[in-house]
């Protein structure tokens, strides 16, 4: 059998650049796969004189593909500013590993995508989101789809979790659909909050458990 991987895939895979997790990072976000139930996580930091990225950082819950294109991707954000980096796209960090087989595609798209992420949250985080629209219930619906539900390894949204959001005067209420004594419920609402907060319009984000 031939092996789908190049060299420089496997050199990414077994000796991966980058590898870990920045704590109170100034950008963060995780990807996940909906193609494999994959994830990763892309941590930045940035010099905000030069607005470039200083340090940055993944972690992958992939395969070879999803590891080295994490790899290969943090090496290549590395020092751009922030505008540069979101715009690196998938073919790129493919054309840098020396390309990767047509059904891995889903994989450095994660990694990309979880760049470009981090980037915008470091925006959000900042006030220098240039457009600002307001938040809708499909806003927040979005980005729970970025947060898992630890028990099927898949997000909240497809696993049919969230009973209910809505927005009022900047605060944004949502149901889950788990008892508030739930092993997970206080690790779900950490993560939702993470993901809601940092919208410009957001003042407050409550997350209500349903008995
Ligand atoms: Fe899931 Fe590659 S198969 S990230």
């Amino acid at each position: 059998m031939r092996f789908p991987y190049s060299e420089t895939v496997l050199e990414h895979f077994r000796h991966p650049r980058n590898v870990g997790k920045i704590e109170n990072a100034d950008g963060k976000a995780i990807e996940g796969s909906p193609a494999c139930g994959d994830m990763v996580s892309v941590y930045i930091n940035v010099d905000p004189k030069t607005n470039t990225i200083s340090d940055v950082k993944f972690e992958s819950y992939g395969c070879a593909s999803n590891i080295a294109t994490g790899s290969i991707i943090t090496e290549l954000a590395k020092g751009k500013t922030l505008d540069e980096a979101k715009k690196i796209t998938w073919k790129e960090a493919s054309e840098a590993l020396g390309g990767l087989p047509k059904i891995k595609a889903h994989c450095s798209v994660l990694a990309v995508e979880g760049l470009r992420s981090a980037v915008e949250n470091y925006e959000e985080r900042h006030g220098l989101v240039k457009d600002r629209k307001p938040t809708t219930v499909e806003t927040v619906r979005r980005r729970l789809k970025k947060v898992m539900n630890p028990m099927a390894g898949l997000d909240l949204v497809r696993t049919n979790l969230v009973r209910d959001i809505n927005i009022k005067n900047g605060t944004v209420r949502v149901v889950i659909d788990l008892p508030p004594d739930h092993q997970f419920a206080s690790a779900i609402k950490e993560e939702i909050t993470e993901k809601i907060e940092p919208l410009w319009d957001v003042k407050e984000v409550v997350v209500e458990f349903t008995e």
